[in-house]
């Protein structure tokens, strides 16, 4: 056996042991392709929980519930089983089998000491038509999680943001006047609030979502509103059980959907989609100085081959990698709608130029990528070295 392979057995293979490989099958430690799309991983106590939509073979309704996995190195994953699960014996209730439960995400409390997982509900047998958030607790992390209920979005209030004379403008708004949409009297009033208006009494619509807990401990849901025309950030209660009634609206009528947002420096980046269902689009970005903006729009930060339908994937989440500066992995997923269940994860790590992010494909890539004097070229120079010294010694 040769020098390099004692010392260095995985360099020796040509490669890293631990890969991350994007599109293809991630088998957990039974085997099996994991199997929680739409997800977010929650790091708590030195261990990654993934939390995701279990999809069958056949559709993409609930016919389990959502999963969580555990890993500590974020490429070995456990299943965890099932953390929130469909409710078989109540057809009734909001979350029975067949229901449609999307991109849950779950967040620890500090102060309660309780995970609470948000997700995006929709009825049995009622399309998409309730777009609703529904919230489940739990005092550990794999569940099984206490299911609450699910609502719309600060019924009765309006953008916090929105000013007295725009409140005024509000109240003018015919809906009947705008019945034809993509129109630029229909954009304007988009705009102004038209869908705002028509849900205030019920809630504000909440579709494609997500969670984000900021340095002070505040928590924030993020979620595609308005018909999916608008993006909303509405603020969470001390114990992340509710909404305070505070928000605000972004984009109007930008139609963004599946928004993954991360603070790096102070700054707020979040990565979004088209609608587009289940077929790939160009992401898009933006940034903000404050949660509440004012947020600006970017270019895709999506490079290279494939970068105009972000891979063939749907952004879902950022995960920040634990202990590591500036460590950021974009997950997003590839959907596989006529085998639901063989979908396939996208994880890239986002890179920053001039202080902006952007995500390049690799093919397979490990954690040390992240790592500024890169582990692996230090290995190499470390090899060359032992190399030379032991042919100097011969020759
Ligand atoms: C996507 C959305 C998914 C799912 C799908 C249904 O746009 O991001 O979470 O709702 O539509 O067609």
């Amino acid at each position: 056996m040769c020098l390099c392979t004692l010392i260095f057995p995985d360099l020796a293979l040509g490669k890293n042991a631990k890969e991350i490989r994007s599109g293809e099958i991630w088998p957990d430690n039974q085997g099996v392709h994991v199997n929680a799309h739409g997800g977010g991983v929650l790091y708590h106590k030195g261990t990654y929980y993934w939390y995701g939509e279990n999809k069958s073979d056949t559709t993409s309704s609930a016919m389990v519930g959502i999963m969580c996995y555990s890993s500590r190195n974020l490429y070995d994953w456990k299943k965890e089983g099932v953390a929130l699960p469909v409710v078989l014996d109540d057809e009734f209730s909001d979350i029975t089998k067949g229901c449609i439960m999307e991109r849950p995400k779950v967040i620890y409390n500090k102060k309660t000491k309780k995970f609470v997982m948000w997700f995006h509900l929709e009825l049995k047998g009622k399309g998409y038509a309730a777009a609703r958030s529904a919230v489940a607790v739990s005092d550990t992390p794999q569940g099984p999680f206490k299911y609450i209920r699910s609502e719309r979005i600060n019924p009765g209030k309006l953008p916090f943001d929105m000013t007295e004379t725009q409140r005024a403008m509000l109240d003018t708004l015919d809906a009947d006047k705008y019945k034809q949409w993509w129109t630029p009297v229909w954009y304007e009033a988009i705009n102004k609030g038209l869908f705002v208006k028509r849900d205030l009494q019920g809630g504000q619509m909440a579709r494609d979502m997500q969670l984000f807990v900021d340095d002070d401990g505040k928590a924030y849901h993020i979620y595609s509103s308005e018909d999916n025309l608008t993006l909303q950030i509405a603020e969470l209660s001390d114990d992340y059980l509710s909404h305070t009634g505070k928000y605000i609206r972004i984009a109007p009528a930008g139609h963004n959907e599946a928004p993954a947002i991360f603070k790096r420096n102070g700054e707020y980046w979040m990565i979004t989609s088209g609608c587009t269902g289940w077929a790939p689009n160009e992401a898009r970005m933006f940034s903000a100085p404050s949660i509440w903006g004012p947020w600006k729009k970017h270019p895709n930060p999506c490079r290279g081959p494939k970068s105009e339908i972000t891979f063939g994937g749907q952004s879902t989440y950022v995960l920040p990698v634990a202990g590591k500066k500036d460590a950021f992995i974009f997950m997003a997923d590839i959907w596989r709608p006529k085998h639901p269940s063989d979908a396939r994860y996208i994880w890239l790590p986002i890179q920053f130029e001039n202080g902006v992010p952007y995500v390049e494909w690799m093919d397979s890539w490990s954690l040390d990528f992240f790592d500024k004097n890169n582990l692996n070229i230090n290995a190499h120079q470390k090899m060359l070295a032992i190399v030379m010294k032991a042919m100097a010694s011969i020759f």
